[in-house]
């Protein structure tokens, strides 16, 4: 069984999205399927053939602070997943490993499950494995128990470009993650792969045996293309 993470991103107006939940709900599959749409959705979203997940939550616990949303809140709509630490946000909106770790905190407190995204620039590539390792380190500085967390390794520049990293580097990459977690927690962690992942290349991914599962952006967005992959990757 395959994690299969719609990340939905800032896409889709209410009856789009009305839609997109009619739609997806049809889809039977062995795979979990995870659905993050944008926050004001939410709750839109009945949880039936998918599971719920959220694009984001606030670093902070309740309260005074306008426009934000907090993993308790999350937690009342049925939201089981949190995608945090995303590229786009520590990029476009200058998020830190240290906001992300009091994000994982609050969400493994409200018993949600943290989707932790790594991954390296296309300038750090050759110093790939480091990058990963020191971002773990950090974002993880304050947990202890890593059992039901999901690493997302997120390559940057395969995000939206169509490049996806070269099959058995990826696999090498994949098996680095899982035994930092097994050497520093002597624990089994789920790891998938985002960035570019498609109806054509998914097959090729597919062969390696270490990945949990896949991060969708743009292919997620289209019903029709995300069954193909669904249907791909279900036997
Ligand atoms: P993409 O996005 O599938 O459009 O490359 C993946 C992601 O940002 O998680």
């Amino acid at each position: 069984m395959k994690w299969i993470i719609n990340n939905l991103k800032m896409n889709l107006t209410l009856p789009e999205i009305i839609e997109y939940e009619k739609e997806i709900s049809k889809i039977a599959s062995k795979n979990k399927i995870v659905v993050c749409p944008s926050l004001p959705f939410l709750a839109y979203f009945k949880d039936t053939n998918y599971h719920l997940g959220s694009q984001n939550v606030s670093e902070l616990n309740e309260g005074s602070l306008t426009g934000e949303v907090s993993a308790k809140q999350l937690k009342s709509l049925n939201v089981e997943y949190v995608i945090v630490g995303h590229s786009e946000r520590r990029e476009k909106l200058l998020e830190t490993n240290g906001q992300v770790s009091n994000k994982i905190k609050l969400v493994l407190e409200n018993n949600m499950t943290p989707i932790i995204c790594v991954g390296e620039k296309k300038e750090e590539i050759s110093n790939r494995n480091e990058i990963i390792k020191q971002e773990l380190i950090e974002v993880l500085s304050d947990v202890k128990d890593v059992s039901n967390i999901i690493i997302a390794y997120e390559p940057i520049w395969a995000i939206g470009t169509g490049n996806i990293p070269d099959i058995s580097e990826l696999k090498e990459t994949i098996k680095f993650i899982k035994n930092f977690f097994l050497t520093n927690y002597n624990q089994e962690v789920k790891v998938i792969y985002g960035g570019s992942v498609d109806s054509n290349n998914v097959m090729n991914l597919n062969q390696i045996s270490e990945l949990d599962g896949y991060l969708l952006g743009g292919t997620s967005l289209h019903i029709e293309k995300f069954k193909e992959i669904i249907k791909k990757i279900e036997v």
